[in-house]
């Protein structure tokens, strides 16, 4: 059983994005799994330039050879992973050159597949931590559109990065465990209904800052120094919660943000 590795960052060797992916290909080695990475940085993918060559049927792309290797070494796993990092609120545009030229020979989009391979996506949002969510929309959008049976996604930032690697074991060795069996999405309504079970899918801007603002207190020291402004970040996220449970997203987000900057400044003091 082969799980593939694909990272999205340019920092090889040094980046988060690379030692998430690493540990989840530790997880699923564990139980047998052959572990193959692709750095995208050597790999070099080029921006589609929509020349109309038919990549659709061939499964080639007209103007660069090495986009049919790529489609045929995710084709010839039983599980894929993928992580990116967030520049500016998306995934990096490596990782988009990546995800535009991917071809599967058993797959139609949007959604029509005969292997549905199991798939986790890792956003990483290393800087202000803002971005993770809808990054890892984009990410979870190109498996839907093309099939992949998603697990949990992984959205780490620098607050939750340690505590994200350990997840990220375990969610490599679940999905090479999953990737034990074949399966297949009956038609486009069940593969949509399977990512629709995914909450953090259907998260906007407003939710990304809450959620962000408690990833960031989860992971703050509390001290004397920081007692006041941590409370301020959860008194704000409460509001903030409860303004959602009323419906008021446009009162929340004054709210989520408030809460995201009293976290910050707990956070890094
Ligand atoms: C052009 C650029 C834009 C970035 N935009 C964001 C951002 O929107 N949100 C964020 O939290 N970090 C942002 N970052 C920081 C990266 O997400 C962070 O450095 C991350 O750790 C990069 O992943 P890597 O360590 O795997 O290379 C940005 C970095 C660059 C170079």
């Amino acid at each position: 059983m082969k799980i593939l590795g694909i990272v999205g960052s340019p920092r090889k060797d040094k980046g988060l994005t690379d030692a998430l992916v690493q540990k989840a290909l530790d997880g699923a080695s564990t139980v047998g799994a052959q572990a193959d990475v692709m750095y995208l940085m050597d790999r070099e993918p080029q921006p589609c330039i929509h020349c109309g060559g038919g990549c659709f049927q061939t499964h080639k792309c007209a103007v660069e050879e090495d986009a049919a290797r790529r489609s045929q070494e995710v084709y010839e796993s039983d599980a894929i992973i993928l992580g990116a990092p967030v520049y500016i609120w998306q995934i990096n545009g490596l990782t988009a050159n990546f995800i535009d030229k991917l071809r599967l020979q058993d797959a139609t989009p949007p959604c029509r597949t005969t292997n549905a391979r199991p798939a986790l996506g890792i956003s990483v949002a290393g800087g202000t931590g803002s971005g993770l969510i809808s990054a890892i929309q984009s990410i979870y959008k190109f498996f839907c559109l093309w099939g992949f049976y998603a697990i949990e996604p992984l959205p780490v930032t620098r607050h939750n990065f340690e505590s994200a690697l350990q997840t990220a074991w375990n969610q490599g060795k679940l999905l090479a465990e999953l990737a034990e069996g074949k399966r297949n999405f009956e038609d486009i309504g069940s593969c949509l209904a399977h990512y629709a079970k995914l909450p953090l899918l259907r998260f906007d801007t407003v939710d990304e800052m809450l959620y962000l603002s408690q990833i960031i207190t989860d992971n703050t020291t509390v001290n004397d120094a920081n007692r006041q402004t941590y409370n301020n970040a959860i008194e704000h996220q409460r509001t903030a919660k409860a303004l959602i449970a009323d419906g008021n997203r446009i009162e929340a987000a004054h709210h989520a943000g408030r809460a995201y900057e009293f976290a910050r400044e707990a956070y890094d003091g």
